[in-house]
């Protein structure tokens, strides 16, 4: 049967482009429906007038809805893409800017920011949750709402059994990409080896189709030039990104670490290249944000897709090829946040970690990954008690844990500090946040 598919945060800026991708893959990928839902209708309606216009033009016999209304959102549904931002771009603005005025890094979703995001996001995650396995209990959550780390911990506590309820990041698939058109390949020709907490990982193998490992020709690579996925090529935060990249394979010898771990390795010289005043939230809304406004009203003005520069991209294409695999009959790989489990030998067994599984109708299967390095095992049992801690503090309005779990984060490290922050955090988040006791 044809898949109804409902994407939730239906307004996202990543909801056009998950479209275009829906459209692109429709003969390997069959679907009747797509929903969309949100809280507010203010961006999602011309991302919805905008979809009409390239449904009819390249799908016109799949269905198209958008509500605000959870009955209508999640009733028999097949697949639900969640990515929703709660408290959205405002109070990302916050979190980024409260801990950089303490000197700390300020960022969506590590550090001190990533924990006011989490505090606020796992509410949410939790209601809709529950009303969608209300409506479609067997429907597949397909979660890339942040902070992802503190999503799953929550959600694995809240729904343990929920074997149909992933979460996922673009994150390293786009790192490959940057290493795919290095050796002049294309992604889906390499296969990642890969562990680690998610924005908390290293890749430790990167076969290419004839089995060879290419990780350290890429690694050479890496210490001679910057390698940057064409994706992301025209935006200047993460050309500074990946220049951080750089330096991480130039100081340390083992794997390739993802991105995210300059802000846990370098928090200095991350904070001393921020301006305090505009940060990463504000360039996003002068820029995606806009930029996604503008192409939906060319397209709703010019009643075609063609000519536009839609293009499906990494974050769409990653989702619905998991979800094709979820359904189709062929195993592919996919680099998923999963129960450990004793897939790292070393590593508490409860742990949500991010390694590489086969996915297929059967469902989800990790690989084994063994016992892992000192180094990145300290490094992720520091950062494992922090999202612990974050999630405790959730459950139990705990204050005390709060302020640990900040204490913990290596991008703060300092109790005083950590305090400080947690103080002019809850100023910001009321209404958003558990009242911390
Ligand atoms: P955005 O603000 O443009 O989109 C989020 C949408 O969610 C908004 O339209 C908002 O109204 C809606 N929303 C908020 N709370 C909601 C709720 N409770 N129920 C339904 N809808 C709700 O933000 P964006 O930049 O497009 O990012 C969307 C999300 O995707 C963010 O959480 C972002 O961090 C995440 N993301 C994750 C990854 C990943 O690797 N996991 C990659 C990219 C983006
Ligand atoms: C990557 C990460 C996401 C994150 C996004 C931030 O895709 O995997 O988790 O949300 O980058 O992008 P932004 O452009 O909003 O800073
Ligand atoms: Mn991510």
């Amino acid at each position: 049967m044809d898949n109804i598919i409902t994407i939730c945060g239906g307004g996202s800026t990543y909801t056009l482009p998950m479209l275009k991708t829906l459209c692109d893959y429709h003969n390997e990928f069959p679907i009747a429906e797509v929903r969309l839902f949100d809280i507010e209708t203010k961006k999602m309606e011309y991302i919805y007038e905008a979809a009409k216009v390239m449904f009819y033009e390249l799908m016109p016999d799949v269905k198209l809805k958008m509500t605000i209304d959870k009955e209508e959102a999640f009733a028999s549904v097949d697949f639900v893409f969640m990515q929703i931002r709660s408290g959205g771009f405002e109070m990302r603005e916050h979190d980024e800017k409260v801990p950089l005025s303490y000197g700390c890094v300020g960022q969506e979703t590590c550090g001190a920011g990533g924990f006011a995001y989490g505090l606020r996001s796992i509410r949410d995650i939790i209601d809709l949750v529950q009303a969608i396995r209300k409506l479609s209990p067997n429907a597949w959550i397909l979660n890339y709402s942040n902070p992802a780390a503190i999503v799953a911990e929550a959600t694995q506590r809240f729904f343990p059994g929920d074997q149909r309820l992933i979460n996922i990041c673009d994150m390293p698939i786009a790192i490959m990409d940057g290493f795919a058109e290095r050796l002049g390949l294309k992604r889906n020709q390499l296969k990642a080896r890969y562990f680690g907490l998610n924005h908390f990982g290293w890749f430790t193998n990167i076969y290419d189709m004839n089995g060879n490992d290419r990780l350290d020709e890429i690694r050479a690579g890496l210490r001679e030039a910057r390698v940057m996925p064409e994706e992301l090529s025209q935006d200047s935060g993460w050309q500074e990104t990946f220049e951080m990249l750089h330096q991480m394979v130039s100081d340390f010898d083992a794997f390739i670490p993802n991105t995210y771990l300059q802000y846990y390795l370098y928090p200095k010289s991350v904070v001393k290249k921020e301006n305090p005043k505009y940060t990463r939230a504000n360039y996003v809304m002068d820029h995606r944000l806009k930029d996604v406004e503008r192409l939906c009203q060319q397209i709703i003005k010019n009643k075609t897709v063609q000519g536009s520069s839609l293009e499906k991209g990494v974050h769409g294409t990653y989702i619905v090829e998991l979800a094709k695999a979820l359904t189709g009959s062929e195993e592919k790989e996919f680099l998923l946040i999963v129960k450990n489990q004793g897939i790292i030998s070393n590593f508490s067994k409860e742990a949500m970690i991010e390694v590489p599984c086969i996915v297929s109708s059967r469902g989800i299967e990790p690989l084994f990954v063994g016992e892992i390095p000192t180094f990145q095992k300290a490094l992720m049992e520091v950062q494992y008690g922090y999202e612990k801690l974050t999630v405790d503090a959730f459950i139990n309005e705990d204050d005390q844990a709060a302020f640990q779990a900040l204490t913990l984060n290596r991008t703060i490290g300092d109790a005083t500090t950590a305090r400080q922050i947690l103080d002019a955090l809850k100023i910001k988040n009321q209404g958003y946040w558990p009242n911390l006791k």
